[in-house]
């Protein structure tokens, strides 16, 4: 297998994780480079059901390597409950996940923050898991890295010039007693833990790919929701496209060979934003229902809509995609017509890619063609053949409009409800 990227192609949720979990399986290495415990990325097989937040879903093959590498930003409070979850189901963690140590950390202070960002009127509709405080940090000069949270002179100077700042900005509500006491529980504990799973995870993939090792890079998010191309500022705090699978995980872009985007044969978005596609009437409860649209990580309803080539399309040409893995095919069954956006209409104007306003955003109206539905269960197919005309029909159309080959076909949650077309 080459070195593949797996991105979302859309708002998130394609059903990233059970896409890595396949493609898993011929990976010697799986590596997560950006996001945070923002993610939930759902893995359903043999009958066992996992989300994993920080952990790359490849821990769930056995033997497989896994790393959290320098572009994630990391809760270690949340990190070491994961790795608890894990092993209390006997997946074995110790020895097989390496955390950068150039990963900076999400403390509390960050999820203060968030928090109280959400409480007012520029609220995003965040994980309030402290994710946009912690990059903001990262970038503004004052994070604070693993490498760093270990050594205990460096964490708690650190700390103490970080709460001259956080604490004015928590205006009160949070006194600078209480956020210490909050950052140093469990200190102790966690530096143990930690050094277990402490590496210099670049120098690792480095070696790895000089070796020819199979490397698998996992986006979290999608490109929707990419901080310079999504819908912005309705956008996560990092960047979810291909390209920054390089700049998160320290190897050079000849490392990755191939990029597969995971697209939903339909568009969801969690949190607040713009959704030209959006139903909000009985059909988008309809796909919510049928497709349990419900986040992963916070259990909130996912805003459902009609399939948006334009959105899809934008991620084709910003993350290079190769090809596509459509994902929820099943959900659609029983829906006649079906809806595709294929363009919008901004004032007037038909628009093939997505606008770069906030204003064109808020007047997108989509276009939408119809096609016929099919009435199948599309669960126990296996084949392209095995699937209704219409449904084939339907891949061949989205394929067309985004400009990109499908590769596999998802019909359900279960990882042999898998239909799979060439090599990948
Ligand atoms: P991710 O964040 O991209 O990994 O996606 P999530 O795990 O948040 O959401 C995808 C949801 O759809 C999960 O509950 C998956 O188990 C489920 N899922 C994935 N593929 C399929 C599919 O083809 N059909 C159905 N019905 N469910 C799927
Ligand atoms: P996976 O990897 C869907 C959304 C939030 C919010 C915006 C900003 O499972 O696809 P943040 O907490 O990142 O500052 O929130 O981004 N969001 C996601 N939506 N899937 C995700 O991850 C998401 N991670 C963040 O709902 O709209
Ligand atoms: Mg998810």
């Amino acid at each position: 297998m080459a070195n593949v990227t797996v991105i979302g192609a859309q708002w998130g949720d394609e059903g990233k994780g059970k896409i890595v979990h396949l493609l898993g399986k011929k990976a010697d290495w799986i590596v997560r480079y950006q996001g945070g415990n923002n993610a939930g990325h759902t893995v359903v097989f043999d009958g066992k059901h996992f989300v994993l937040h920080q952990i790359p879903s490849g821990i769930l093959q056995p033997g497989k390597k896994c790393v959290i590498a320098n572009g994630v930003v990391m809760d270690p409070w949340a990190l070491r409950e994961e790795v608890r979850f894990l092993e209390s189901r006997n997946i074995r963690v110790k020895g097989r996940l390496f955390v950068s140590a150039w990963a900076h950390l999400i403390l509390p202070y960050h999820r203060h923050l968030d928090a109280l960002r959400e409480s007012g009127e520029a609220k995003i509709g965040t994980t309030k898991r402290g994710i946009g405080p912690a990059y903001s940090d990262k970038v503004g000069r004052m994070g604070i890295r693993l490498a760093d949270y270990l050594e205990p002179d460096t964490f708690r100077e650190l700390v103490e010039q970080n709460l001259k700042v956080k604490c004015p900005l928590l205006g009160g509500l949070i006194s600078k007693e209480k956020l210490l006491e909050e950052t140093f529980k469990d200190y102790d504990d966690l530096r143990a833990f930690f050094a277990e799973y402490v590496a210099d995870t670049p120098a690792l993939l480095q070696k790895a790919l000089a070796k020819k090792a199979n490397v698998l890079f996992e986006g979290a998010q999608g490109t929707m929701l990419d901080v310079d191309f999504g819908t912005y500022p309705f956008v996560t705090s990092s960047n979810p496209i291909a390209g920054a699978a390089c700049v998160g995980s320290g190897v050079g872009p000849g490392a990755i060979e191939e990029v597969l985007g995971v697209v939903k044969a339909y568009t969801t978005r969690v949190g607040d934003g713009p959704f030209p596609t959006e139903l909000k009437d009985a059909m988008g409860e309809k796909l919510r229902e049928r497709g349990a649209e419900f986040g992963a990580t916070t259990g909130r309803p996912r805003r459902c809509g009609w399939f948006d080539a334009v959105v899809v399309r934008h991620s084709v040409a910003l993350s290079g995609l190769d090809a596509i893995a459509l994902t929820k095919l099943d959900v659609l069954t029983g829906i006649d017509p079906l809806r595709i956006c294929v363009a919008y209409e901004i004032d007037g104007k038909r628009r093939d890619l997505p606008p770069m306003t906030r204003h064109g955003w808020e007047r997108a109206t989509p276009i939408y063609e119809e096609m016929p539905g099919w009435r199948d269960d599309l669960g126990t197919a296996r084949s392209l053949d095995e699937l209704p005309a219409a449904a084939r029909k339907y891949i061949d159309r989205l394929s067309a409009l985004v400009e990109a080959p499908v590769t596999l076909v998802s019909v359900g949650a279960g990882r042999e409800q898998t239909i799979r077309i060439g090599d990948f």
